[in-house]
């Protein structure tokens, strides 16, 4: 399993980190017997698995079902927990909370922007964290690529910069353009991720449902899809059926 530390050393050496979403049992072992470096369990899982508008949605008590799901999917692999909407709110509330996902087995918490005094306290608990920069989904107003104008930009920055001070070992940049991206990457200490952040972040995050095929929606349009798991999903129920139906009675 990659410890933040070892994490780390991927970026002195230029490799690059593969990190996926997952949320259940199945297809954590899955991701885990494809070698993935890291499982993020996103609140995304509120649109992907639960079918809700908003990642902002999902709560605590959810997010735990599908954190130890993965986890015991995933014995070997480094899992992210994701913080959902309210759960940082403030560094003792986010503590217990991230506390809970470590207990069930998480290698280390994403949170999304600058909560105050909710990182550092976090990381002087001996709580790994990744931080999310870019659009933020919980709290976006709209999803539209975010650090384009000047003051944007530095606004990214200046968080990326105050994270990684913090003591982040990772940090998602997600939407952001691909200058932004690699100007951000050069600059701290901290593994970046990118998610639509361009091509030299020292890692890239997917949605396992994008990636996988496995939504009648669009992805985004950083979003590649690699195989239509759809596709062959409804095949495979469509076999199911006449096999049912043809049997003699
Ligand atoms: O919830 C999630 O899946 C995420 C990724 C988009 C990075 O935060």
């Amino acid at each position: 399993m990659l410890s933040p530390i070892d994490i780390k050393n991927r970026k002195l050496k230029g490799e690059k980190v593969s990190m996926i979403t997952a949320y259940d049992y199945a297809f954590a072992q899955m991701a885990e017997a494809a070698g993935v470096d890291q499982i993020l369990v996103g609140d995304s899982l509120a649109n992907t698995m639960l079918g809700y508008k908003k990642t902002s949605d999902v709560g605590m008590n959810e997010m735990l079902v599908f954190v130890a799901a993965v986890c015991r999917g995933a014995p070997n692999t480094h899992v992210v927990a994701d913080m959902p909407y309210l759960s940082d709110r403030d560094p003792q509330t986010a503590y217990d909370n991230a506390r809970r996902f470590m207990d069930l087995g998480a290698s280390s918490i994403k949170l999304e922007g600058t909560p105050e005094g909710v990182i550092e306290f976090l990381c002087g608990h001996g709580i790994p964290v990744c931080a999310h920069h870019g659009l933020l989904p919980q709290t976006a107003e709209n999803f539209k690529q975010k650090g384009r104008t000047e003051e944007e930009a530095a606004s990214i920055i200046k968080a990326a910069k105050f994270t990684d001070d913090l003591g982040c070992f990772e940090m998602v940049l997600e939407h952001i353009p691909e200058e932004l991206g690699k100007r951000i990457t050069g600059m701290v200490n901290a593994v970046t991720i990118g998610i639509g952040g361009g091509k030299f972040t020292d890692g890239q995050v997917l949605v396992m449902h994008d990636a996988l095929g496995m939504h009648l929606g669009k992805n985004p349009p950083f979003a590649p899809k690699f195989v239509d798991m759809f596709a062959l999903g409804v095949e495979g129920f469509r076999k199911y059926i006449e096999n049912v139906k043809s049997a003699a009675k």
